[in-house]
């Protein structure tokens, strides 16, 4: 599946945040998001969530009427995604509003806390999982909808070294399954060696599309720059 951006912008109370995006997604493939506080990443990601109105156009797949059916959005801080008062109980609200049968529910709820790895943890209050399992957990959640492309924003900003690392494991899983992983990341080489694609936004327009190393290289030069110019 593929999602085509044609010439996105997006402003808010008259300053433009995002200017001109054309790009595409695929399914299979991870593509990092990088670019400096501000520049505009987890907008991106709130348009293709559906979160927020836009001008230009996401060409859709046939049979899909909303960007919102094939993604889903996961926030920085799994704190404020997990509601439910047991990780499997997490998993099995979302499919609630969804009106699904009781055992597709669980069908599905097993599959995504297997592929997590967070099966054995199925009964535990979220409130004792470790930052790396409350992140899986937010993840499995939102994969249990089942959508084709998973957003994720700065998911592993707030975890130490072994959450970050399950993260990492996990979203290659994800791409192994067949979904779209797009990562907007500070950590820039948490996931270079794994993405197969980096989209580089300065100040709302994409600046660099492509292998993640040069995109990486590009935005390190600038920081340098930067920093050269104030010392
Ligand atoms: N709800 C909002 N209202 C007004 N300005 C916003 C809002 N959300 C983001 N912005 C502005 O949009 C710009 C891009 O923000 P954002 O997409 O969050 O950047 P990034 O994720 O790269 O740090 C910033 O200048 C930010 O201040
Ligand atoms: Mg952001």
């Amino acid at each position: 599946m593929v999602l085509k951006l044609k010439n996105i912008s997006v402003s808010y109370l008259g300053k433009q945040i995002l200017r001109d995006i054309s790009t595409s997604f695929e399914t299979g493939e991870i593509v990092m998001v990088i670019g400096a506080n501000g520049s505009g990443k987890s907008t991106l990601l709130k348009v293709l969530a559906g979160l927020i109105e836009y001008d230009g156009e996401i060409v859709l797949p046939e049979g899909v009427s909303d960007v919102s059916e094939v993604t889903g959005y996961v926030f920085q801080n799994p704190e404020t995604q997990i509601i439910g008062s047991t990780v499997w109980e997490d998993v099995i609200f979302g499919l609630e509003n969804i009106g699904l049968k009781k055992d597709e529910m669980e069908k599905r709820a097993m599959h995504v806390l297997r592929l997590l790895e967070l099966e054995e943890l199925k009964d535990t209050d979220p409130y004792y999982l470790s930052g790396g399992q409350k992140q899986r957990l937010a993840i499995a959640s939102i994969l249990a909808l089942q959508p084709e492309f998973l957003l994720l924003d700065e998911v592993t900003a707030m975890l130490d070294k072994n959450g970050k690392r399950e993260v990492v494991d996990a979203v290659v899983k994800l791409k192994e399954e067949g979904k779209g992983i797009i990562v907007a990341t500070h950590e820039l080489n948490l996931f270079s060696a794994y993405a197969d694609r980096c989209i580089y936004i300065d100040a709302g327009s994409i600046v660099f599309d492509g292998n993640p190393n040069d995109g990486i290289k590009l935005y390190r030069e600038k920081i340098h720059r930067q920093f050269a110019s104030k010392v």
